[in-house]
């Protein structure tokens, strides 16, 4: 799959920059682009797009889409730069290829365009970011979920990362409630499985999903069943004792 891409994307670079050309001759100097915010480029990519793609600089683990670093590393290899990646990443948020999975202007004007600037900057680029940009989402901070009245709280993390709010969760046997709230625009559910197999609905932008089972001493597993997210890292363990 890796290969595929990588020989598809410099098609497109080509493509583009043909394009890019025709527009500045036609736009001489009127054509502007705006300075990009990479720090707001960062978290919109964290909540629209990482769900999907896996970005190491942006600790998205997305796995519906192609991994970002794995796409470009061949171009980078290339000696293509992040000008041009930033481009091609722009013309793909407002033209997804025939794929029908990636939704078409997810984004639109600056906000494409600091997403696209992220994304051409850091991908398939070692190490981390630092600065403002290491700073620009939070790290989520996960505590272990301890049962009050029968109820565990386990939040969805708000700014959209694959990864509830804790990695662990202790309950007493009997009937037990998981409650997750999700005020990302990524959707999410959560769900039990081990003795017992529970799904509950799936929530986004401020939704509650919850769900109940009875459950005897043991170890169980709570994770988000929506596709990838459980593989992307957002489960955790219960322990019922
Ligand atoms: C619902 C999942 C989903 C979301 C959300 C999503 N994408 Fe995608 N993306 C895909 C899939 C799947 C592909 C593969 C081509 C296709 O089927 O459209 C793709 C392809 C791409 C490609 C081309 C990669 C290549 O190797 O050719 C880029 C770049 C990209 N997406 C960037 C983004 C950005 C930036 C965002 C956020 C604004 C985003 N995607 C949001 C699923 C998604």
């Amino acid at each position: 799959m890796v290969r595929t891409l990588a020989r598809r994307i410099p098609r497109r670079l080509v493509a583009l920059a043909a394009g890019a050309l025709v527009l500045v001759v036609l736009g001489g100097c009127t054509l502007k682009h705006p300075t990009a915010n990479l720090v707001r480029g960062k978290q919109l990519f964290v909540s629209k797009c990482g769900s999907c793609h896996t970005l190491s600089h942006a600790g998205a683990t997305g796995a519906v889409g192609p991994n970002l670093d794995a796409a470009f590393r061949q171009d980078r290899a290339d000696g293509y730069h992040s000008n041009d990646f930033r481009g091609l990443v722009d013309y793909w948020i407002q033209f997804p290829s025939n794929g029908n999975v990636m939704p078409a202007m997810l984004l639109k004007g600056q906000a494409a365009e600091n997403v696209a600037s992220y994304v051409a900057a850091v991908a398939a680029k070692p190490g981390q970011d630092t600065g403002a940009l290491a700073l620009a989402v939070a790290n989520v901070n996960q505590k272990p979920a301890v049962e009050q009245n029968g109820a565990l709280e386990i939040d969805a993390d708000p700014t959209g990362q694959l990864k509830f709010l804790a990695s662990s969760a202790t309950a007493k046997p009997g009937s037990v409630t998981l409650k997750m709230k999700n005020m990302s625009s990524v959707p999410h559910d959560i769900a039990i499985k081990g003795a017992v197999n529970q799904v509950g609905p799936v929530v986004t932008g401020g939704g509650v999903s919850t769900v109940t089972a009875t459950l005897k001493p043991g170890t169980y597993e709570f994770y988000c069943s929506v596709d990838g997210h459980e593989a992307a890292g957002m489960k955790g363990t219960l322990t019922v004792k």
